[in-house]
C-alpha cells in the first residue's frame, strides 16, 4: 500500500486540532520529541509508536535553549524534507514544526529548573543544558497531550530527567525508552556523526568498544564500579584523539556512582572526536 505522507503543521491551534480529532476517533496518541536530522534512531522511535499507538506525532524543533553559547545551535544539521519522508515511511501521522516564536513567544518567562538527576555528567559539562530540554520537552507534552512519548536510550540521562519532571510535575503521559541504534561497527547513530572525517570515525568507535568491554567484564562477574570505570578509562586512553569528559558507571535511577554493582548501573561515555561531542552509555545488569 503506498504510504500516505504526514500532514506538516507549524501552529499549536492546528497540532491540537488534528490531535483531538484522532483522539475523538478512539486512538491512542505517540509522540517522537526531534530535532530533526533524523537517522535509523529516530526512525525506530516512530516504529515504536506506530506499533502501539494509532496515531503518532513527531515534533521537528531545535530548541535553541538546551545549546549553550560555543554549542552548535547555528550550524546543528537541518533536514526538514529528508526528515519527514523518513517518518512518514516509519508510520507518523502528523509532523509538527514550529518556528521558534510560536514555542518561545515574545515575553516567555518560565523555565524548568532541576536538581537531582539533572546535575552531574552533562549538567556538569553543558550548564543549562537540562533547564533546556525540561522546559522544551514539558511545552511539547502539554502542545501535543499525547499518551505515550519514545526517547532513545542514547541520551540516557535525558531520559531520567525527562523521567524525574514527569513525575514531579504530575504530568499524565507514558516514557518509553527505546534501545540505542547502532551501526554495524557499534557507533551509536547521533546526528552529529554528520560532523566527523574517517579518521575520527575511526577514532570514535573506541567509545562504543570500551563500553562493550566494560559489559563483557561485568558478565564475566566483575562488581568493583572503580575497577570498571578504570577499564572504560584505560581503554579510551588507548586513542588519544579522542578527549574523554566522562567516563564512569553510575546509579541507573540517581545517576550517583555507587562502590560496588549491587543494583542496575549504566556506563556513560562523553567526549570529543575533533570538534564533534558525542555521548553512549550501555545499561549494567549486576551479576546474579
Ligand atoms: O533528544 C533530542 O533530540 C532533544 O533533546 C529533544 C528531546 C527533542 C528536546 O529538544
Amino acid at each position: 500500500m503506498p504510504v500516505m505522507p504526514p500532514e506538516i503543521v507549524r501552529t499549536v491551534a492546528e497540532l491540537r486540532q488534528a490531535v483531538n480529532a484522532a483522539r475523538l476517533s478512539g486512538k491512542k496518541i505517540g509522540l517522537v520529541p526531534t530535532m530533526g536530522a533524523l537517522h535509523a534512531g529516530h526512525v525506530s522511535l516512530v516504529e515504536a509508536s506506530d506499533a502501539v499507538c494509532g496515531y503518532t506525532v513527531v515534533t521537528v524543533f531545535v530548541n535553541p535553549t538546551q545549546f549553550g553559547p560555543k554549542e552548535d545551535f547555528s550550524k546543528y544539521p537541518r533536514t526538514f524534507d529528508a526528515d519527514v519522508a523518513a517518518v512518514g515511511r516509519a508510520g507518523a501521522d502528523l509532523v509538527f514544526a514550529p518556528d521558534n516564536a510560536e514555542v518561545y513567544p515574545a515575553g516567555f518567562a518560565t523555565f524548568v529548573e532541576m536538581s537531582g538527576v539533572a546535575e552531574p555528567l552533562e549538567g556538569q559539562f553543558r550548564p543549562g543544558h537540562y533547564r533546556g530540554v525540561a522546559t522544551i520537552v514539558l511545552k511539547l507534552f502539554q502542545m501535543v497531550g499525547a499518551d505515550i512519548a519514545f526517547f532513545g536510550q542514547k541520551d540516557y540521562q535525558q531520559t531520567r530527567v525527562v523521567q524525574q519532571m514527569v513525575r514531579d510535575f504530575n504530568v499524565p503521559i507514558q516514557i518509553e525508552v527505546c534501545p540505542t541504534v547502532r551501526e554495524p561497527d557499534g557507533l551509536a547513530l547521533s546526528s552529529r556523526n554528520i560532523y566527523l572525517s574517517a579518521a575520527e570515525r575511526r577514532s570514535a568507535l573506541v567509545i562504543s568498544r570500551a563500553l562493550r568491554k566494560v559489559e563483557q567484564s561485568v558478565a564475566a562477574g566483575q562488581r568493583d564500579v572503580w575497577k570498571l570505570r578504570d577499564d572504560l578509562q584505560t581503554e579510551l586512553a588507548t586513542v588519544p584523539e579522542v578527549r574523554v569528559q566522562y567516563a564512569v558507571v553510575a546509579d541507573a535511577e540517581t545517576l550517583h556512582e555507587p562502590a560496588i554493582l549491587d543494583r542496575p548501573c549504566v556506563a556513560l561515555i562523553a567526549a570529543h572526536v575533533g570538534t564533534t561531542r558525542l555521548i553512549d552509555n550501555v545499561l549494567l545488569a549486576p551479576p546474579k
